[in-house]
């Protein structure tokens, strides 16, 4: 799996190989301890990032377990990513925040792991903030600190309270807060705390999930430490699996900020539209202490498997505007057998979230960020052209298929199903398509590549999706091991992983039932955002 090629390439990384080895044989060894963060943390440097099924473009820890994004907070020209992280091994376990920045959203600088477990207490999900006015009193008011909020989780006695850590040194190092717990409510499953400033009511507003009860709490908060019970919400909804990382925010509606919409997002650990874990939101009204939801129906945020625990970034200037969110690329049925390695994991691309309206009412939105524009290398253009009946290689492209941005829309014309084939190979391929009569568009990933790892992998995901002024548009994003689809202009999305062979890298355009049209084709390789 390990490209040793590019490792030997390098004389200097023979001491290297050695130490990645040890690290690697400790990690398959489950949990045996014997490699330290520091250890993991040298034997990072050293990999390659072009073993087989390493995201390119998407961030992934160097080696080990990884799952939900935490605390993403943006201050002083970085924005900040923390992750659920095992620095021991490859599968769940010794849960501590990693870390990584990044200036642009698309290049991530690996630092050292920010929270480490300790005492058995593991650092669960939770959120961080910029407390600018220095309400905790951990900085002073000209240096403002950085403050996290997130679930102390002993495993020994399945017991989970609300704890906070700060830094004062853009998050270069944490210190535990001696007051710990700030939250108790002497809870099994209370998790997850997502800490906004609401500045109508001058305050913090905490929202934390009462996981098995599929309810959001709100607290309220002066400094961050004394929290005072505000209100509950819910069940309702999808309320099959555990609620999990909520996230609550106010966005304009069609970009008028004279109307506004609060997002409080849920995820459920199972039940999800697509199987397994997945994400719903509900819209609605909040006062600083009440969340009113206009209605209490179903809206999912992914109708794929793999887009979990997405929480939005803090404090991304008012200039700048954008409520910014990525989540976790997997699924909890299978996450800890994904065929990957030395790693575990990895995150979906940042979108940008927003609220449109039509005349069915508001829904959410989701964009992929312009950033990402600085990894369009190679493009490839295609003329409208009608798609017969069958599939039709496209040999002439000259790009390596592996990684690309494309943009395609369609007619649907005479067909009944039409669409893109990616990452296809003599036995593989992944299928973007649209299905005519049930106004679906759906990704079949059964024979996507390597499926049988578990039997809840292979699938097909499907999203509503009505044609715009008779047109289908698709916005795909395929890595070396997923692939995310935005339709209708971030309507929906499907975002699943993929585990195709590198051999793998062949595109086709296919109608079925008759022709379809190709109006226009927009492909890009995209650059590693590791060379
Ligand atoms: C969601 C989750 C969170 C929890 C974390 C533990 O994937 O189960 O609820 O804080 O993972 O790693």
């Amino acid at each position: 799996m390990l490209s040793i090629t590019a490792l030997l390439m390098n004389p200097t990384s023979f001491i290297s190989i050695i130490l990645l080895a040890l690290v690697w044989t400790a990690c398959g060894q489950e949990k045996t301890e014997t490699a330290t963060p520091a250890e993991t943390q040298a034997a990072a440097e050293t990999v390659s990032y072009t073993e087989t099924y390493r995201p390119q473009y998407h961030f992934s820890p160097a080696i080990n377990w990884m799952n939900d994004p935490n605390g993403m907070v943006y201050y002083e020209g970085e924005y900040h990513l923390f992750y659920q992280y095992n620095p021991f091994g490859d599968t769940w376990g010794h849960m501590s925040w990693g870390h990584v920045v990044s200036t642009d959203l698309v290049h991530w600088e690996h630092l050292p792991v920010a929270l480490l477990e300790e005492d058995g207490v593991m650092i669960f999900s939770g959120s961080a903030v910029v407390d600018w006015n220095n309400t905790s009193g951990f900085g002073t008011a000209d240096a403002p600190p950085l403050v996290a909020i997130y679930t102390g989780h002993y495993p020994a006695n399945e017991h989970q309270e609300q704890h906070i850590a700060f830094s004062t040194d853009r998050g270069r190092t944490w210190t535990r807060y001696d007051g710990n717990p700030v939250l108790d409510r002497y809870d099994k499953d209370f998790r997850d705390p997502k800490v906004i400033w609401h500045e109508p009511t001058a305050q913090w507003v905490m929202v934390v999930a009462r996981s098995a009860e599929h309810t959001i709490q709100f607290y309220g908060s002066p400094n961050l430490k004394d929290w005072t019970f505000l209100s509950e919400f819910g069940p309702v909804g999808s309320v099959e699996g555990l609620w999990e990382c909520p996230d609550l925010f106010e966005l304009p509606v069609n970009g008028d900020s004279t109307r506004t919409r609060w997002v409080l997002q849920v995820d459920v650990g199972s039940g999800a539209v697509a199987g397994g874990s997945g994400a719903q939101y509900f819209m609605g009204d909040f006062d600083g202490a009440t969340f009113r939801p206009d209605d209490t129906n179903t809206r999912w945020v992914d109708y794929g498997k793999d887009f979990y625990a997405a929480v939005s970034w803090s404090d991304v200037p008012a200039a700048d505007g954008r409520r910014l969110w990525l989540g976790w690329l997997n699924n909890w049925q299978y996450a800890q057998e994904i065929p990957t390695g030395p790693w575990r994991g990895a995150q979906s691309i940042p979108r940008e979230v927003v609220l449109r309206e039509d005349d069915q009412g508001v829904y959410m939105a989701q964009i992929p960020v312009e950033e990402l524009n600085v990894l369009r290398g190679e493009q490839y253009q295609a003329k409208a052209l009608p798609i017969k009946a069958g599939t039709a290689p496209l040999t002439d492209t000259g790009l390596d298929g592996r990684a690309l941005e494309i943009i395609a829309e369609f007619e649907p014309g005479q067909a009944s199903e039409f669409g893109l084939k990616v990452r296809v190979g003599p036995d593989e391929e992944t299928v973007v398509g649209y299905d005519v009569a049930s106004e679906t568009v759906f990704v079949d990933r059964q024979r996507s590549g390597a499926v049988d790892f578990h039997k809840d992998f292979p699938g097909k995901q499907t999203a509503p999706l009505s044609p715009e002024d008779g047109r289908v548009r698709l916005h795909l994003f395929v890595d070396w091991s997923s692939i995310e689809v935005f339709a209708g202009h971030g309507r929906v999305v499907i975002t699943d992983r993929i585990f195709p062979s590198p051999e793998s890298d062949g595109l086709a355009l296919y109608a079925t039932g008759g022709p379809a049209r190709l109006l226009s084709l927009d492909m890009w390789e995209m650059g590693s955002v590791w060379d």
